[in-house]
């Protein structure tokens, strides 16, 4: 049995087991304890340490000199300093992570991203109006989970006939089962399948130069650290083929999936929307920090470092919560009102200094597209709370399915 359901929130010392089922339900309650009674906590269980406010998690995020990525961002990898097999930004320390990033930054800069806006609002459209005037429908299985990858892949290059396979590998791979810190094996084959597939795009890239960031990255020349310039090989271009497909495709979906969710929780909050349409875009940054889709980002620590009078040292995993950071009230007032008039702030559910999202603006603007369809197809709508079902994902939250009556 997984540590957190063991214990029940309130008793004895606070335990947080981010494969348990309260991890998967609704941290928020074991969240306020680590921040009020252990700020710096340590599970025995599976051996992690963890920083659960905001001005901890912040400032972990800007000190890459002693939080690294290059061991991973997740437990099973943590777990297992030295097990990573392939390279993609996401898993580098700088100077490394500066030049592979500066490859593909360009491209989601908030100009760049502004003229895909068309594209974006077509796909979203499309999945819309195949379910038409369906009085039912599951708005995850249905819409907010096939669009984003299909923009993602549009960008990238992938064939239109293989984006939904990829999306399904992505959330085979990315599952846990309650109290497991690995991959199943099921998940296993589904990373190596998708792998083996961007490997594969990219050869036959080589050989069919297109119009897509695929083939821009297989013209890119990157600087290596003797000084030496060179073309990216085949493993670099496939892992930024599966982490930008892999990161476009998961979290989108979620928020999407939280907003509706959030929204039917608190009518007040949607009328106020349908009726000040121009709120959207602080409405989708109030989701990203009342229910981020990141709920935690891990590190592997270089250095010691002493926090609250405790010292984690060198050579131990360290889980940045940000799902507990983005409710912390020594950062917010009244931090459990989901209040979409809220002041911009730092969006931290979208990480914080040289790792933080690359496709922000990109998933900024899908989901304010995504929260103005649903506003004008399905103004009405109303979620079907008896049939709604999490996934139980390393790193990410959100619904697996969303069934909805559309009025
Ligand atoms: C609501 C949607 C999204 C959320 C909540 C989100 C969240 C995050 C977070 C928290 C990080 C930091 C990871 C860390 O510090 O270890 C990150 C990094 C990243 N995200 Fe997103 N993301 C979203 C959408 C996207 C999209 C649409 C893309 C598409 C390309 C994308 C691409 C990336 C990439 C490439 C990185 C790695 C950046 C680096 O390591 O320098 N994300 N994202």
């Amino acid at each position: 049995m997984s540590t957190a359901t063991q214990a029940s929130e309130d008793d004895g010392p606070v335990e947080f087991d981010p494969f348990g089922t309260t991890f998967f339900e609704d941290p928020s309650g074991i969240y306020r304890r680590l921040r009020d009674e252990a700020p710096v906590y340590w599970n025995p269980h599976y051996g992690f340490w963890a920083l659960s406010r905001w001005e901890d998690v912040a400032a972990a995020h800007k000190d890459v000199v002693g939080f690294s990525s290059s061991y991973g961002t997740d437990l099973h990898f943590l777990s297992d300093p030295g097990s990573i097999e392939y390279t993609m930004i996401l898993y580098m320390d700088p100077p490394e992570h500066d030049r592979m990033r500066s490859l593909v930054s360009r491209v989601f800069t908030p100009r760049a991203v502004a003229r895909l806006e068309p594209m974006v609002r077509g796909a979203i459209a499309r999945f819309a109006e195949e379910i038409g005037d369906a009085e039912t429908f599951d708005l995850i299985q249905q819409w907010a989970a096939p669009f984003p990858v299909e923009i993602i892949s549009e960008m990238l290059g992938i064939p239109p006939g293989d984006r939904q396979q990829i999306r399904h590998w992505i959330d085979i791979m990315l599952h846990r089962e309650e109290g497991s810190i690995h991959p199943s094996e099921e998940a296993e084959a589904a990373g190596l399948a998708a792998g083996l597939y961007f490997y594969e795009l990219v050869q036959d890239h080589r050989s069919h130069p297109a119009d897509d960031m695929l083939t821009r990255l297989i013209d890119a020349e990157v600087e290596r650290e003797d000084g030496t310039v060179t073309r990216l090989d085949d493993a670099e271009i496939a892992g930024f083929l599966s982490l930008l497909a892999g990161a476009g495709a998961e979290t989108v979906t979620k928020l999407v999936g939280n907003a509706a969710v959030l929204f039917g929780r608190h009518p007040d909050q949607w009328r106020l929307l349908l009726d000040r349409p121009e709120l959207v875009s602080g409405a989708v940054e109030e989701i990203l920090r009342y229910l981020p889709p990141a709920q935690y980002n891990g590190r592997f620590l270089l250095e010691d470092r002493t926090l609250h009078g405790i010292t984690i040292p060198a050579g131990q995993p360290v889980l940045l919560l940000t799902g507990s950071a983005t409710r912390d009230e020594r950062q917010f007032d009244d931090p459990d009102r989901f209040d979409i008039t809220r002041p911009p702030g730092l969006a931290l559910g979208f990480g914080y200094g040289i790792h933080s999202c690359l496709g922000a603006a990109l998933a900024r603007m899908e989901s304010r597209i995504a929260l103005e369809e649903l506003g004008r197809r399905w103004p009405s709508f109303q979620v079907v709370e008896s049939g709604l079902r999490r996934v139980t994902m390393s790193n990410v939250a959100g619904y697996a399915n969303v069934p909805v009556v559309a009025r």
